[in-house]
């Protein structure tokens, strides 16, 4: 069969990769794809946005399943354009994207459902928001309700910082339309986990555990990113917290997803904090994390098209996924200022003295080749992904691997996976 993967970042070649390792798949496509991407798919010129371009090509060339990595086409409706055509697409719908596209959406879903999640209050009106920011306990989460590129969330830990943040969003516009709402939420303590699940709306198939590392600073400091690194599985959630997840948080949104409705049918991301063995969702995408889905597809021994193509045609298979045994880490390099201002078009020299091996696949984000030469193209450029026997070992491999291709025009956190490292060492 053929697969088109919808996408170009990080979490994208991992799903080409894996697709293209698949024994029932003939050709592998990708819009718009990476250089890293081009050595498993046909790259194309096609925006994820352009939907009439990318359902002309599916049909031209006969493709059998389209695969959407991102949030923003699933929110924009890819999947119901796609199904219009009858075509075949992995992904929620728009209506089921929302738990994603809203915040609001999202808690009041979670508040009506009893899925634990922190305590927030919503707002249309920016004085009440203002008011709100005088009273509630400090530190406290000011969300834009719609999707803002990973930067709508703002920790405030003064009431200056957190009237800051609601005008930023409601006066100044800095997020447009999805910042014209605003949750604020009460700041919660703990350690992150992501946690994914297959579903076609009523079935759920849980991959295992993982952690990602948002902040762009070793020790959790700096700013937020899309995500400098990820490993799994992630001991913070034992087996009895991944049952719990599973019955407290994953079943009873697909099920409530199912009565609003809103029939869920994907991969479903539960952002978590977990303290003291308990644990209250943060968010939820409609989508794989990126860079999570690195280590997650890594790790996978199951062929994972006969799992996407049957959520397409809406009766999930449900055999247990296979995992390697072991661990996989992921390595985030970025473009040095990322997730600031950041320069393009950077050369990377020392990559060509790397092959991939069955330990460790770089996975490319922001990259382009262009006149023979590998150059950045983005604020994350590349995943140094790495399969080990051990937490320990896989993070040693992931970092002799970068010691050998780093470039000064790349920068990395160096304590990937310390923490469950900490956790297992106790
Ligand atoms: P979200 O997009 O809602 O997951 O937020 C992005 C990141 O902001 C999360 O991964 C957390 O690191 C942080 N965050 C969001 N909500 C909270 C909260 N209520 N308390 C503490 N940190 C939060
Ligand atoms: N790893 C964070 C995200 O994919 O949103």
């Amino acid at each position: 069969m053929k697969v088109l993967v919808v996408g170009g970042g990080g979490r994208e070649h991992a799903l080409c990769w894996k697709i293209s390792q698949s024994p029932i798949v003939d050709k592998t496509y990708c819009a718009p794809g990476n250089a890293g991407i081009s050595l498993h798919a046909e790259c194309l010129n096609i925006d994820v946005g352009d939907f009439n371009s990318l359902a002309r090509f599916v049909k031209k060339e006969s493709i059998d399943l389209t695969v959407v990595g991102p949030e923003q086409p699933l929110c924009e409706g890819i999947t119901d354009f796609f199904e219009k055509e009858g075509l075949m697409i992995f992904g929620p719908s728009k209506a089921a994207a929302e738990l994603e596209g809203s915040k609001i959406f999202s808690k009041n879903l979670m508040r009506k459902y009893g899925i634990p999640t922190g305590e927030y209050f919503v707002f249309t009106d920016m004085e009440k928001a203002l008011a709100k920011t005088a009273e509630i306990n400090l530190p406290f989460v000011v969300k834009a309700d719609g999707l803002a590129a990973g930067k709508g969330v703002i920790i405030c830990r003064s009431r200056q910082e957190g009237a800051d943040a609601v005008r930023s969003m409601m006066e100044r516009g800095t997020f447009g339309d999805a910042g014209a709402k605003v949750v604020i939420e009460e700041f919660l303590v703990g350690e992150e986990a992501s946690f994914f699940a297959f579903t076609d709306g009523e079935k759920i198939l849980p991959l295992e555990p993982s952690q990602d590392h948002k902040p762009v600073f070793d020790g959790d400091e700096g700013p937020n990113t899309g995500g400098m690194g990820a490993y799994t599985p992630a001991p913070v959630v034992n087996d009895g917290l991944r049952q719990r997840i599973i019955e407290e948080v994953m079943v009873p949104t697909i099920k409530a997803m199912k009565t609003e409705g809103r029939t869920y049918k994907g991969v479903l991301y539960a952002g978590l904090m977990i303290k003291d063995d308990d644990f209250k969702v943060l968010e939820f995408n409609c989508r794989f994390g990126d860079p999570e889905a690195q280590p997650l597809l890594m790790r996978m021994e199951s062929d994972i098209v006969p799992i996407l193509y049957s959520i397409a045609c809406g009766d999930m298979e449900t055999n247990p996924i296979e995992w390697k045994d072991g661990f996989c880490v992921c390595v985030v390099m970025a473009s040095r200022g990322y997730p600031g201002s950041y320069q393009k078009g950077v050369q990377l020299k020392k990559l060509k003295n790397f092959t991939d091996t069955y330990e460790t696949v770089i996975f490319h984000a922001g990259t382009l080749f262009s006149e023979n030469k590998l150059l950045t193209n983005g604020g994350r450029v590349l995943g140094v992904t790495s399969l080990g026997d051990t937490i320990g070992e896989s993070i040693k491999s992931a970092y002799k691997v970068i010691d050998s291709i780093s470039e000064e025009s790349l920068i990395y956190r160096t304590d990937i996976g310390k923490k469950a490292l900490l956790r297992i060492s106790d």
